[in-house]
């Protein structure tokens, strides 16, 4: 049983940070990745970058079996889009953005070439959902977020709320 870890949430520049790939499979990093997918869950989100958590590696968790069904956790590390198409509109949130969804469009279909948390080279053909969530995740790694691709009209209307948000905060 590990504790949950802090998630880090926009403007913090944490965020921001590119991933370094995984070099080191040691029980350290096991129990990191334990600790990920238990913060995962109890948030409750789909995916986890290791960035948002404040570790600027190149893993990530996630698990977009419907609520119905029981937990399959996916653990994939230096993960690489080999091959993208079609594309697909998505309505989008995430664990570091607080209280903001909106719709981003990403290619509907990739291909993934990645390592498991044994060390396994594995590729992964994702379609529609698991797409998204792989693409949303994939750009945490490279210090991107998903209001890094909605119009900078919408950005600023979501920043100037979450000003107000954070200034009662304090
Ligand atoms: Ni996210």
């Amino acid at each position: 049983m590990s504790d949950t870890l802090k998630i880090y949430r926009f403007p913090d520049p944490v965020l921001r940070i590119k991933a370094a790939p995984v070099e080191n499979i040691d029980g350290e990093l096991q129990q990191f990745i334990d600790g990920m997918t238990e913060t995962m869950y109890k948030a409750p989100g789909i995916g986890l970058a290791a960035i948002q958590v404040g570790k600027p590696i190149s893993l990530v968790v996630y698990d977009i079996s419907p609520p119905e069904e029981s937990h399959k956790i996916n653990v994939i590390m230096n993960p690489e889009i080999v091959s993208r198409e079609g594309s697909i509109t998505y309505e989008e949130a995430c664990l570091s953005v607080f209280d903001y969804s909106a719709e981003v469009k990403r290619s509907n279909k990739i291909l993934v070439k990645a390592i498991d948390r044994e060390g396994k080279p594995i590729e992964i053909e994702a379609e529609g959902l698991h797409a998204v969530c792989l693409q949303h995740e994939i750009d945490h790694l490279n210090g991107v977020l998903f209001i890094d691709h909605i119009s900078s009209l919408k950005r600023s209307l979501y920043k100037s709320r979450l000003k107000k948000i954070l200034s009662k905060e304090q």
